[in-house]
């Protein structure tokens, strides 16, 4: 079975039973400031699992794009995968274990005979296992989802209660949680019944692999504990594409399943001799590397879509990161310049029916990977210089972007050895700060909300307007950030501007203040503001009913209109003197600017 029949298969099933289709979000959490990425299905539900009511109602269904980057090490292993899609059902305050365990079980076995909406996975009901949750002080034993399994047939011994180390699930040290129910699937087909340790060992063998997670959420946590139920009872599944798409094709790994195959096929026919492209007789060094090069370009192709762009701190060091070891393992395979480009328009390509934005923004992304590629290659070969005066592997990694097992393997060629405790420790303390950095931002990019932020965030939209005005209806906002100071925006625009255009510019945002415009805050539906063209953040998903800011002039037309949760002032008269006081490039094809109130 095709990775997208068992995409339609899911959404027809759990549409038929009362859940509204919704698309996945932007890999870039709308208004989670306490994450880079999306991580799980649930997180960009989380207010609504917190009981805000969701405009699609009580059930949905989505598959939703995640990205894991805590463990990159471990991609190239069978199972580790820096983006995945999960699959998933919810019930926000509607029905609850009953249902859920019922419909999971049915969506994995129910065959072909079935009628449309009713069609499964048609998994062989003796190759399953499930576990529940065996109670501590926060919940008790979960008897009743054990029960709800047995009804259903599943017979007794192939239950094993687990502790919440294994059967408890939330998002981080804060939010909705619960325990869970997850579903194993027997790869070999030969397990049969076992024992709770045979069936422990056979997981960690990999013989036996977890397929689907119910997580039964009526409970929230608060700084690691658990305070309390929440309002209502919901219903937080998730179901990995890629893996069960591998479970379908009988597949150890899923970069062996259809997901992946136009990937490898780039690959292997830009591998150079001596590097073997032969699957069959590879080295499982030659294959580790192989995928990680195909993980980490189908990572990063998402991520710029999404609106990162490659930099030193946040999510753009993530992506930074991911094409800096893609380059670095297809050197390693002996793969020619051009094959990452060829690598991401074989993901956009199988992708791109699925996710718009990659058609969308192909030549953007395969500019900022193409850059970004290139600038690391000439790093390397200085790199390697300052390698060799023997610089600290902190300084070679933050300032150089060499990987700590480059730097390791190249000590190790010399008869050298790294100080990993003392390169872990400098990590620790750098990513604790660009943590603490990103957790002070939200929405907006606003870092706080003094009335300096507040009147420099009006002026953003007013600049925005005017840069549309002097140099066309092409450019969109591509990021953006306010401090007390200054505000800055990045926008897509392809050359240095002039003089000449920056103080039309500026005229332009100062005649609008001294015009003092009106700033009208509305809420309408999504559909409604775009069709009266309301400027959205690059990347964003909104929700159905959106908040829009309108810039009003006398005679009441709007001289901007943008998606913005606010706040701005009422009127532009209060902004005072706008003045552009920087503008340069900030990556290919998009140009920032800094500019202040006086
Ligand atoms: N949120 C649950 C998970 O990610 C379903 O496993």
């Amino acid at each position: 079975m095709q990775s997208s029949e068992i995409r339609k298969r899911f959404l027809a099933f759990f549409e038929k039973r009362g859940h509204a289709i919704v698309p996945s979000a932007s890999l870039v959490p709308a208004n989670d400031p306490s994450v880079l990425f999306n991580t799980a299905g649930m997180q960009p539900l989380v207010p609504y699992l917190l009981g805000q009511a969701h405009p699609a109602g009580k059930r949905i269904t989505d598959i939703q794009k995640c990205v894991r980057t805590g463990d990159l090490e471990d991609v190239g292993d069978n199972r580790h995968l820096s983006f995945f899609e999960m699959m998933g059902n919810w019930s926000l305050g509607d029905y609850f274990k009953e249902d859920a365990i019922r419909w999971s079980y049915e969506f994995l076995t129910n065959g072909d005979d079935k009628a449309d909406g009713d069609k499964g996975l048609g998994l062989d009901v003796g190759r399953l296992y499930f576990t529940c949750f065996e109670g501590d002080e926060n919940a008790p034993r979960d008897e009743e989802t054990a029960a709800i399994w047995t009804s259903l047939g599943v017979p007794e011994h192939r239950i094993y209660f687990l502790s919440a180390e294994d059967n408890w699930w939330s998002p981080g040290d804060n939010g909705p949680c619960g325990p869970d129910s997850e579903m194993f699937y027997d790869v070999t087909g030969v397990l049969g019944d076992l024992s709770k340790d045979d069936f422990i060992s056979a997981v960690k063998r990999e013989d036996i692999i977890e397929i689907w997670n119910d997580v039964f959420m009526e409970y929230e946590k608060r700084e690691g504990k658990v305070v309390g139920k929440l309002a209502s009872k919901n219903v937080d599944t998730g179901a990995g594409l890629e893996r069960m798409t591998a479970v379908m094709q009988g597949k150890t790994t899923a970069y062996d399943t259809d997901i992946f195959e136009n990937i490898f096929a780039v690959i292997n026919s830009s591998i150079q001799s001596p590097h073997s492209a032969d699957v069959a007789t590879e080295s499982s060094e030659v294959r580790r590397a192989k995928r990680i090069v195909a993980d980490h370009i189908r990572t990063a192709v998402f991520m710029i879509a999404d609106g990162v762009i490659p930099a030193n701190t946040d999510r753009g060091y993530v992506v930074r990161r991911l094409i800096r070891r893609a380059v670095r393992f297809s050197n390693v395979l002996g793969m020619d310049r051009t094959s990452l480009a060829s690598i991401a328009s074989a993901v956009i390509e199988k992708c791109g029916p699925l996710y718009e934005n990659l058609f969308s923004e192909s030549s953007h992304i395969q500019t900022e990977l193409e850059n970004e590629a290139e600038k690391f290659r000439h790093t390397l070969e200085s790199g390697l210089k300052e390698f060799e005066k023997g610089l600290d592997p902190f300084i070679l990694f933050t300032t150089y972007g060499f990987p700590i097992e480059l730097t390791e393997e190249l000590a190790q060629e010399k008869g050298q050895t790294i100080d990993r405790v003392v390169f872990d420790e400098k990590m620790r303390e750098h990513q604790k700060l660009s943590q603490t950095a990103s957790a002070g931002m939200f929405k907006g990019g606003l870092a706080n909300t003094n009335e300096a932020t507040i009147k420099l965030h009006t002026a953003h939209h007013l600049l925005l307007a005017a840069l549309q005005q002097v140099l066309g209806k092409n450019v969109k906002q591509r990021g953006s950030n306010i401090t007390e100071e200054r505000l800055r925006i990045d926008f897509s625009f392809e050359r240095k501007l002039t003089d000449g255009e920056k103080q039309q510019v500026e005229k332009i945002v100062n005649d609008a203040i001294t015009a003092d415009y009106r700033v009208i805050r509305c809420e309408m539906p999504r559909e409604e503001a775009e069709k009266i063209g309301a400027e959205m953040e690059f990347g964003a998903k909104y929700a159905d009913v959106v908040s829009v800011y309108l810039i009003e002039d006398a005679t009441g037309s709007h001289i901007s209109k943008e998606f913005c949760g606010g706040p701005h002032v009422e009127h532009t008269g209060v902004l005072g003197h706008f003045k552009i006081t920087k503008e340069e490039a900030s990556s290919q094809g998009v140009r920032r600017i800094k500019a202040v109130l006086e």
